[in-house]
């Protein structure tokens, strides 16, 4: 192991990972990082009201910060690149994600399945404030949550937003810069704001094509 931790609690780290510079943790009890895991400079992991799995041949690169009051799960082999920041409880990543970076992951209950990708500045949030008429603090207003499903081979372009109750299915696209407030179906590619899909890859069938 290089580089060095900063704080006391250690959390459970396996053999052949390497940190690279200076790593911060907090809720090290709560944390287990697997085998062969690569941590970049200035990585945040905390733990501190949850649990955070990082599993085999993760790479975290710099400045990755991971806050979990939950259980936060990093899948088999995913990559996050720089300035990735997720924070919540009830976040899954399967097996080889890859997440560019400046991506946000927030959220209480999100699931994103294997071999994903994220392209830089995309944005998952399954929360929102109740926008009562009748209050004028918003931010006085209880967080409402809806989960966020992303099937798996799924590729969300660079600057997309991901709002709460959205299912995008396996194989689906999302267009650069797209706001995704509906459902994607499988091997669908949506773009736009709000986000319309344009056309099934499978079927090669365009929207708007006449029906036989
Ligand atoms: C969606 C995407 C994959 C292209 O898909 P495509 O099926 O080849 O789509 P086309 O280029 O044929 O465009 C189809 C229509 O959608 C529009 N369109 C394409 N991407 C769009 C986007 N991101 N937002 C809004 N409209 C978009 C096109 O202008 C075109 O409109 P038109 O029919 O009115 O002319 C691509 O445009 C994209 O956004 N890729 C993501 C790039 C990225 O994020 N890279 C980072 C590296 S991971």
């Amino acid at each position: 192991m290089m580089g060095f931790l900063v704080r006391a609690e250690i959390p459970v780290i396996g053999s052949g990972s390497k940190f690279f510079g200076r790593v911060t943790i907090s809720g090290g009890e709560n944390i287990r990082i697997g085998r062969n895991v690569n941590v970049g400079e200035r990585v945040v992991l905390s733990a501190r009201g949850g649990i955070l799995a990082i599993d085999d041949g993760c790479i975290l690169l710099n400045g990755v910060e991971i806050e979990s009051s939950g259980t936060i799960r990093i899948g088999l082999g995913s990559t996050l690149n720089n300035d990735v920041a997720i924070k919540g409880a009830g976040i899954y990543f399967g097996e080889k994600v890859w997440v560019a970076r400046n991506c946000i992951v927030e959220g209480t209950d999100v699931q994103i399945a294997d071999r994903v990708i994220f392209g830089p500045f995309v944005h998952v949030n399954d929360g929102t404030h109740r926008i009562d008429p009748r209050t004028s603090e918003i931010l006085m207003e209880p967080g409402e949550f809806k989960s966020i499903r992303i099937g798996e081979n799924a590729w969300i372009g660079s600057g997309a937003m991901i709002l709460g109750g959205v299912t995008i299915g396996p194989g689906a696209i999302v267009g650069a810069r797209s706001v995704v407030t509906k459902d994607v179906p499988a091997f669908c590619v949506a773009v736009g704001n709000p986000a319309k899909v344009i056309k099934n890859r499978l079927t090669g069938e365009k929207e708007g094509d006449e029906k036989q």
